[in-house]
């Protein structure tokens, strides 16, 4: 093999560098997932440490390269354990995510723009995207680091020839073909079910802890003895994996709990096993193109640290939710300063009301009393509820958004009750500014400020 080592992918105008040299990254917010849905009496906020330094997952909010390419500002000389990416696969699509919301006999249907995967200028365009993240990635890595890239038909093949170049032919590990169902409606060829998952070490030494996959039930009753004499034992694990895989498939079904509703999302159980697979528990394990959040959840479950970017509001906002839901450690949000959201909507809050719960706390009500997204053009007003997906509460807002509280719904994600009041137990003795952001279900975000006077 070795005499190709200087074999390289050309395209016109490979290499060349468009986007920014220069940027500021900065912490633009924190959640501290703490869920609400309105069925307790009262809320008593618990006083989790929120300091920089206990603070070991982040989510970073944009264009990934920014943060590739200036990883010391936000990551100081901390290197990553494994990256896996899912990135756009060039399938000439712009993704869009549909969803009901409201309920049985007020029903609306929403479509979301979610992110495009169309390339004006062809494969090159394409191309010019990922490779300088390639590279930037591989220098992020630890020595005994590894990457994934999964990818499918539309453009493994030229991808791994330049995971070849970039981070050297000998450090290729696997080819994992994941097969899956699913109708297919072509007759002019067979059904394109699979993908493939390139995986790379950073050096010889990465990190491989064996899977196993249970015996089918005749290696089971024959006895693995009986076939291949006496040195084999049935393990008691299982058989080890190959690197083909049909055990798990997609996320199919609409109403699977899973089911986050954002196109390309990927099952929890196929990233357990690459996480599993690739990474000791503690590790720092990232997704440059995270989307609904994958990796974060499989991380928070299997005791690893993570780190999560994407560039779509419905990314972060679908992430967030899902960690509501499954719970994670507080994590931090960055992004390039100076940090615009796109406009949210119209948020009003109701005068907090205060009333004595003992001689040292004060119970204090605190709501929404009308929302209006900017989407929504025709609307009723007692119907705003189904805009809003969720709402997080900063008790004692400084000038950075800190979620302490998630509000969300009991049941359904869209469907159902919303409470949009709050009883929140407070130490007496000092007046502060209460956050309240709504996030709609577009993925904006709207924040209101409100004095709680004591
Ligand atoms: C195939 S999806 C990832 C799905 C994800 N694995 C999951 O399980 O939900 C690709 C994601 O990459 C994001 N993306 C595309 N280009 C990006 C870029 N330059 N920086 C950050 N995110 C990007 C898109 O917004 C999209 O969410």
């Amino acid at each position: 093999m070795r005499e190709f080592r200087s074999l390289n992918l050309a395209w016109e105008g490979k290499g060349r560098v468009k986007e920014e040299l220069t940027a500021d990254i900065r912490e633009v917010g924190r959640v501290n997932v703490n869920p609400y849905i309105g069925i307790r009496t009262y809320y008593d906020p618990v006083d989790i440490p929120m300091a920089a330094e206990t603070i070991q997952n982040t989510y970073c909010l944009g264009d990934n390269l920014t943060f590739l390419r200036h990883p010391s500002q936000w990551m100081g000389d901390t290197s990553i354990d494994l990256i896996y990416i899912d990135p756009p696969y060039m399938t000439d699509i712009a993704y869009n995510s549909t969803i009901n919301i409201g309920s049985d006999h007020d029903r609306d249907t929403v479509v979301r723009p979610v992110f495009n995967d169309r390339w004006a200028s062809g494969l090159a365009g394409y191309l010019d995207m990922l490779y300088p993240r390639l590279c930037a990635m591989r220098d992020i890595l630890s020595e005994q680091g590894s990457i994934f890239v999964h990818l499918d038909w539309h453009t493994s093949h030229y991808v791994r020839v330049l995971m070849d170049e970039i981070f050297g032919m000998d450090n290729f590990i696997n080819e994992i073909v994941w097969c899956f169902g699913g109708g297919g409606n072509s007759r002019r060829h067979f059904h394109r079910k699979h993908d493939t998952i390139l995986w790379y070490g950073r050096s010889p030494d990465y990190v491989f802890n064996p899977q196993f996959r249970p015996y089918t039930p005749g290696t089971l009753e024959r006895g693995l003895t009986r076939v291949k004499g006496d040195r084999y034992h049935l393990h008691q694990s299982g058989a080890l994996m190959q690197d083909w895989w049909t055990d798990i498939n997609k996320i199919l079904s609409p109403t699977a709990y899973e089911n986050l509703k954002y196109p390309t999302q990927k099952p929890r159980e196929l990233l357990r096993r690459l996480v599993e697979a690739a990474s000791p528990p503690g590790s720092l394990v990232a997704d440059f193109f995270s989307g609904s959040g994958t990796l974060a959840e499989v991380c928070s479950q299997t005791g690893r640290r993570w780190l999560m970017c994407d560039s779509s509001r419905l990314g972060l906002q679908t992430t967030i939710y899902r960690l509501i839901k499954n719970g994670t450690a507080p994590f931090r949000i960055i992004a390039p300063h100076p940090w615009q959201n796109p406009p949210g909507g119209e948020l009003i809050l109701k005068k907090p009301q205060l009333s004595m719960f003992s001689r040292d706390h004060l119970l204090v009500d605190l709501g929404i009393d009308y929302f209006r997204p900017i989407a929504v053009r025709d609307w009723e007003r007692e119907q705003f509820s189904k805009y809003i997906e969720f709402w997080e509460i900063d008790w004692d807002y400084q000038g950075m958004f800190n979620s302490c509280c998630q509000v969300i719904r009991e049941k359904h994600r869209y469907q159902g009750p919303l409470a949009l009041d709050i009883l929140v137990k407070i130490e007496a003795g000092y007046s502060r500014r209460v956050a309240v952001k709504v996030w709609d279900v577009w993925g904006n975000q709207t924040m209101e400020v409100v004095d709680v006077q004591i």
